[in-house]
């Protein structure tokens, strides 16, 4: 759990100091943001087309995906391109990453962005695994090692390749760590821990994960990829759609909210600022500043324990 300082700096986070107005010039380069067609993907494929980057939206809906496009097209005069994705079942994600390497010769970012809230407690994945901790963290896990090796061909010692992936302040309210295991998989406990406890798990493991790939990545001499993982804020989007309203929900809403256009921030800022080059195996904070995430994320065993748990998964799953 983090300090009371921690957790209001978190809820109310003092003025930006880096704009969308920082982002260099992105021509040439090629980006995929998951969940771009709605929310915080949306408005970020958005700030990416207008600084000239080929960005390819990743969506696990044609349809939103197409209205998605085409707004973005009238907004910005440049069309992304569209990727299937549902990181809802594993063999969809790997046929994403490959459809993706069958179309393009080179991935310089890649942004986890999609993400799944609270749904119904029952829900599991394809292959019967929490869907929280499956969309969240092993569906875009899987997608990230399968797109790893186009991230490391299209790198130079000069020219780093990123991959930002969007966690949440909750893993700070995890009451979990260690991972209880059985949490994962359809099991009574997981049931009782509930779908508030399951998201703030889902979160907690973004954090080791991702933590542990960096220092996969730095160990790799023969490459130049970078990973960073963040907390966008508290941000008025969709996410919400399977928590019940309430008039005390909406009183808090309306105080720690915030719009969109500061939820892009961190994640922009990781993926394209030359500063954040020097920023592997960091966390960021609203609004694109370091921070520190659950001391617990950082038990180098419990990082291994849960990245050979996933490894196994993606490499077994039927
Ligand atoms: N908003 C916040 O306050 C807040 C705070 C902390 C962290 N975050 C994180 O920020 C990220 C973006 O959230 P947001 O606020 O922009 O929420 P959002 O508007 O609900 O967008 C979520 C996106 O994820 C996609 N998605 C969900 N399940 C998927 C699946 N099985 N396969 C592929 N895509 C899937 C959604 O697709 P559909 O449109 O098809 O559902 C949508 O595109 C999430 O990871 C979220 O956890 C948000």
């Amino acid at each position: 759990m983090a300090s009371v300082g921690t957790i209001l700096a978190q809820l109310f986070p003092p003025e930006p100091k880096w704009s969308v107005d920082s982002i260099p010039d992105l021509t040439g380069k090629v980006a995929i943001v998951t969940g771009g067609n709605v929310g915080l993907g949306k408005a970020t494929c958005k700030q990416l087309l207008l600084k000239g980057c080929t960005v390819w939206l990743a969506s696990r809906s044609k349809s939103k995906a197409e209205a998605a496009i085409a707004e973005l097209k009238e907004e910005t005069g440049k069309e992304p391109l569209f990727l299937a994705l549902d990181l809802n079942d594993l063999q969809a994600v790997k046929e994403s990453a490959e459809n993706f390497k069958r179309r393009s010769t080179a991935l310089h970012i890649l942004i986890c962005n999609a993400g799944v809230m609270v749904p119904p407690v029952e829900q599991v994945t394809a292959q019967g695994y929490d869907l929280q901790f499956g969309v969240n963290a092993l569906g875009h896990f899987l997608f990230i090692q399968q797109l790893l090796p186009i991230m490391k061909s299209t790198s130079s010692p000069v020219s780093e390749t990123r991959i930002v992936w969007v966690s949440s302040s909750v893993q700070y309210y995890f009451r979990g760590p260690p991972v209880n295991y059985d949490n994962i998989t359809d099991t009574p406990s997981r049931k009782a821990l509930g779908t508030q406890q399951l998201y703030c798990q889902s979160k907690f493991i973004t954090v080791m994960l991702a933590y542990h790939l960096a220092k996969v990545l730095a160990e790799d001499q023969t490459s130049n990829v970078i990973c960073i993982v963040l907390d966008p804020g508290n941000i008025k989007t969709d996410l919400q759609r399977h928590n019940s309203p309430s008039m005390l929900r909406s009183i808090m809403n309306w105080i720690i909210l915030r719009p969109v256009s500061s939820g892009i921030l961190s994640q922009l800022f990781a993926a394209t600022d030359p500063e954040a080059a020097h920023l592997n195996g960091k966390y960021l904070r609203p609004w694109a500043r370091l921070g520190e995430p659950h001391p617990k994320t950082k038990d180098e065993a419990e990082q291994r324990k849960i990245w050979d748990y996933c490894m196994v998964a993606i490499q077994t799953y039927k």
